[in-house]
């Protein structure tokens, strides 16, 4: 193993800088060249590539985003278009990929490495946390805490004005944000796509809650398979029917993927790009370098694509007892 390049994909996330700090800094203290390939696996297709030094990496480790941009690329579900990914890396004489991002990006290094037997390190990255392999991912504790802050300022307003808010947090198909951020910021109900709560449930809640408390706060994981918060908070709006009470919804949206990462995010990115490294040189490839009892721990990407990580149920029983 002599070069190998580092890339990130998919959404970002705030840590992905540090975890590309740490794959180059690691890779040069092995005596590798180190590789940054633009934009995802388009810029690959494209050979996007640039070599780093230590010095590109200097003065990033605080910032949120990812220095090498990121994108979801239609060519690389291609044939076609692995094959040229391919050609580039060749072509740059790469001989070992970091890959940092969710399971999309996992999936695409898989067939890549199976189909030409490169081969490929990832590094969780996703605000999402629903990565099987580790505890956290890098970016989810950074966007936990600032879905919190926003909560707390909700708070203010709900509480001066008696009003009940719908406030709708990202996760496509998980629930980590939500229930994480609803236990941290008190809220009253949380919605998530996990588990199944119906509208009839909410309205019962609502209502029950309405003998102690004068406002209250509903978080709602995007991907709640009743709609977002904006159409729950309607439908709930319908069935309460109160005209005295003041019912609003915000949505937070992609504030939660930037800002800078947290001290926790910053230590994962780099503790995940470090082990990355160190797996290539080992030999290892087609796994993930993840962090689990605080211990790195490498898991298959065909685990870590296959298996879904549930929502640990203490977590959802801490909300709803400490919400009453
Ligand atoms: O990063 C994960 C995630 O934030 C999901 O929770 C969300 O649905 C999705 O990305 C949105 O990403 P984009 O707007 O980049 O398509």
């Amino acid at each position: 193993m002599k070069k190998i390049a580092v890339f990130t994909s998919g959404g970002d996330a705030p840590g992905m800088n540090a975890c590309i700090r740490a794959v180059v800094r690691t890779g040069i203290y092995h005596g590798l060249e180190v590789y940054g390939i633009m934009y995802g696996y388009d810029g690959m297709i494209e050979g996007n590539i640039k070599k780093m030094q230590s010095l590109s990496v200097s003065n990033i480790l605080q910032r949120g985003g990812t220095i090498l941009k990121s994108a979801r690329s239609e060519e690389f579900k291609t044939k076609e278009g692995r094959q040229k990914a391919f050609d580039q890396l060749k072509k740059h004489g790469i001989d070992g990929l970091i890959a940092i991002g969710g399971d999309g990006t996992f999936a695409g290094a898989k067939i890549l490495s199976e189909e030409f037997g490169i081969p490929v390190i990832g590094c969780p990255g996703t605000i999402d946390n629903d990565i099987y392999g580790t505890d956290y991912t890098i970016g989810f504790d950074t966007a936990l805490n600032t879905a919190l802050e926003a909560i707390d300022k909700i708070r203010d307003t709900a509480a001066a004005h008696d009003r009940i808010f719908f406030i709708e947090v990202m996760g496509r198909d998980s629930g980590y944000i939500a229930v994480e951020c609803s236990i941290g910021g008190g809220a009253e109900l949380v919605m998530v796509p996990e588990t199944k709560t119906s509208i009839n449930d909410v309205v019962k809640s609502l209502k029950s809650l309405r003998k102690t408390k004068t406002s209250s706060i509903v978080v709602v994981a995007e991907g709640d398979e009743e709609g977002g918060a904006a159409q729950i908070m309607e439908k709930v709006k319908n069935m309460i029917n109160d005209e005295e009470k003041d019912f609003k919804v915000t949505t937070l949206g992609h504030i939660q993927r930037g800002g800078s990462p947290t001290g926790k995010d910053r230590l994962l990115g780099s503790r995940c790009g470090l082990a990355a490294v160190e797996a290539l040189i080992e030999g290892r490839t087609n796994c993930m370098a993840g962090i689990i009892h605080d211990q790195i721990v490498y898991t298959s990407f065909g685990d870590c694509i296959g298996k879904s990580k549930p929502l640990n149920p203490d977590y959802i029983k801490l909300q709803e007892i400490l919400s009453i």
